[in-house]
């Protein structure tokens, strides 16, 4: 069992706190001192600072206004008060895009946008990264050993790309980096379709809504050298900081699942992952759905540094003011969302932002401090009750999860499945089928790990991989192996169909997972959404399942190559035909479900591969629906994490064990009672 450090080893307590921007209210005499007394009222203990504060640092080309900045520091340093430092790359000052204007993106339409808004700069630029560079040295310079800094927040939320003249040449490079020879870029592109043969590297651009759009390679390639430009940027920006100081921890905050950027490429780059993280609470009364989700999204932050615990970098007190609808967070979903990040992980809990601003886009947006500017609000109140929570969870600091499962959510693939033409244009659902297959995981209170298909399987009993349509060279040698091994594989329809160039495997689908499936797929059925069918368990199958289930939209018709049918169609012209299949292949399992079924047949699968495998869940005990369970251990001491997000009160058994509440020091009787969006972290020895 492992147990980290704390993100700084100054800070030997849970990070609390938020987005920080005095930069706003420099001309607001007495706001600071108030915001210093607020947050210790709060328990607060970290602030991000300085984030989109480029023009008050530089108001002209090399004039700096260090001294506001100063002020905060070192007041904080008095308080005991931590910071992360930000770099202001997030957005620019107007001088810079008037006096270099290459520092603006440039569209997919290829027209160059106006100065505004933020995250709207070229990371190709050298003027830009000039800037950058310029900036990030004196912060380091002067910040790096102060004491209240703790670590760099580098950025905000990176995002986008752009198509300028600089990054067309940039992708021009990364490509004959990566191809070599054109004659290789027009065979893995599949050029000879509709004469795209490229005969001189000039002719490649990236694709474009009034240009070229419908090569899937290019499509493919394109994205992943923004992933490559963007990480490139980043670690320009992280170069200055590091030569000052090496130790300090290096982070930047994504976004949930964003497509846009393969995070995992970012890992080896950043000491601390961190996210933000604004669910629509409420939408339903049972909010199970979007906990799931945001569950699952901790997971996977949590795992691109292989379990090391991550930050909760942003999240709002009580509502957004960019979602559709603005609902407030209700009384106790504070609490309960704060450490469900906890209980996946994660070290801190943040907020955006400290203060509401006054002017502006965000003036609506939660905060810790209203406009009203005390602390006699409900929200602040809710975020001093998390504060006095993580005091009480310290012992929980450096703690792992170490599931024994784990779902493959692969960014590449994600891309290609979702660009390619195919069985189901109308949605092809990759994200939706991830979720659905997470469910029963959370549901049953067993931990996951949310990887892809480069990561190291061989120390899971299980792994589920939905719809991995493309599979990378030696994926399949290794899922082949880690079955051989003893490991139980899950795959889905329209899995190994592709390459890693979006070629479709020759010879029989699917591909190189056609030899430990034991199976060969045909055809795939696409179903209109009036149409279903019905999927018919063997009875006295491997697994008990349930006597028929509904499946709907994609109906693999598969062939036995080994494999042993579990269930098979029960209607159209294919009913008889195998709809899920297992196939001993060395000391393990691979199952495969033909079909896209309902949620029923995942609850029913997997629950009983779960008991099947033997595979630990966090309490030995049946949990009501809504209801999850979460582990963080250091191998002496469990915290077992109850969350109620059914929107109704539950009581769950406990499994025999002896529980104290970690909140409340007093011992757990066997049924614990959860409120509407209740939660009780109960401690037990460790087995
Ligand atoms: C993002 C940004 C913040 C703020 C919040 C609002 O996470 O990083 O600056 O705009 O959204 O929810
Ligand atoms: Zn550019």
């Amino acid at each position: 069992m492992k147990r980290y450090p704390p993100i700084s080893s100054k800070v030997p307590a849970f990070l609390h706190g938020a987005d920080y921007n005095p930069d706003q209210w420099l001309q607001y005499p007495g706001v600071f001192e108030e915001d210093i007394r607020l947050m210790k009222k709060a328990k607060c203990n970290v602030m991000s600072v300085g984030i989109f504060a480029w023009t008050a640092l530089e108001p002209e080309e090399g004039v700096y206004r260090f001294e506001w900045l100063d002020r905060v520091l070192d007041t904080f340093a008095e308080h005991g008060i931590y910071a992360f430092l930000a770099t202001p790359s997030g957005a620019r000052p107007a001088w810079m895009s008037q006096r270099y204007p290459e520092v603006l993106r440039v569209g997919a339409n290829r027209v160059r946008n106006l100065h505004g808004r933020r995250h709207n700069h070229c990371f190709t630029s050298p003027a830009y990264r000039r800037h950058v560079t310029r900036m990030n040295t004196q912060l380091a310079q002067r910040y790096a050993h102060h004491p209240a800094v703790i670590g760099w927040h580098v950025s905000n939320e990176y995002g986008g790309g752009c198509h300028c003249p600089y990054c067309q040449e940039a992708f021009r490079s990364w490509l004959k980096a990566k191809y070599g020879t054109l004659e290789r870029l027009n065979e893995a592109w599949w050029t000879a379709f509709w004469s795209h043969t490229y005969t001189d590297w000039s002719q490649l651009e990236s694709p474009a809504p009034h240009g070229e759009q419908e090569t899937h390679g290019l499509n493919l390639d394109w994205r992943r050298f923004v992933t490559d430009q963007t990480v490139d940027f980043c670690r320009h920006e992280i170069a200055p900081l590091r030569a000052v100081r090496s130790d300090l921890p290096v982070t930047t905050n994504f976004m949930l699942a964003y497509e846009g950027l393969n995070y995992r490429k970012f890992s080896d780059l950043l000491d601390v992952i961190s996210w933000d993280s604004y669910p629509a609470w409420h939408e339903a009364d049972d909010d199970s759905d979007v906990a799931a989700w945001i569950s699952l999204n901790h997971d996977y932050f949590r795992s691109l540094k292989d379990g090391r615990p991550f930050m909760l970098m942003e999240s709002t007190p009580s509502n957004t003011n960019w979602q559709p609808i603005s609902k407030l967070k209700r009384p106790g979903m504070h609490l309960l969302s704060s450490l469900q990040a906890v209980a996946h992980g994660s070290d801190t809990v943040q907020y955006f932002q400290w203060r509401k601003s006054r002017g502006s886009s965000e003036k609506f947006h939660g905060a810790v401090v209203d406009h009203a500017g005390h602390e006699h609000t409900r929200v602040f109140q809710d975020v001093a009750q998390v504060g006095e929570a993580l005091e009480k969870l310290k012992d929980v600091i450096g703690t792992s999860v170490q599931p024994e499962a784990a779902i493959i959510f692969d960014w590449e693939n994600r891309w290609a499945v979702k660009n390619a033409q195919g069985p189901r244009n109308q949605a092809i659902k990759y994200e939706e089928t991830i979720r659905a297959h997470y469910r029963p995981f959370w549901e049953a209170g067993v931990p996951m790990d949310v990887i892809d298909s480069e990561s190291d399987f061989s120390k899971y009993k299980l792994v589920v991989a939905p719809m991995l349509y493309m599979v990378r060279p030696g994926v399949g040698e290794r899922l082949e192996r880690f079955v051989e091994n003893g490991g139980t594989l899950v795959a889905t329809y329209w899995s190994g169909i592709v390459d890693e160039n979006d070629l479709c495997f020759l010879g029989g689908f699917p591909g190189p997972l056609r030899k430990v499936l034991g199976i060969w797929s045909e055809e795939i059925d696409s179903l209109y959404d009036r149409d279903s069918n019905r999927v018919i368990p063997k009875e006295g199958g491997v697994l008990p399942l349930g006597s028929e289930y509904r499946a709907a939209e994609l109906c693999d018709l598969i062939h036995l190559e080994g494999a042993e049918a579990l269930a098979h169609y029960g209607g159209d012209f294919y009913a008889g035909r195998p709809a899920l299949t297992v196939n001993r292949y060395g000391q393990g399992k691979a199952y495969y479900i033909a079909s896209r079924n309902d949620a029923s047949f995942h609850a029913d699968f997997y629950s009983a591969l779960i008991r099947e495998m033997g595979i630990r869940r966090t309490i030995g005990t049946e949990l009501p629906p809504g209801v999850t369970a979460q582990l963080r251990t250091d191998g002496t001491t469990d915290y077992v994490f109850l969350m109620n997000f059914s929107g109704k009160e539950q009581t769950v058994a406990l499994d025999g064990k002896s529980y104290t509440d970690v909140l409340t020091g007093e011992a757990l009787p066997p049924q614990v009672k959860l409120g509407v969006h209740g939660i009780v972290i109960a401690a037990r020895p460790s087995e």
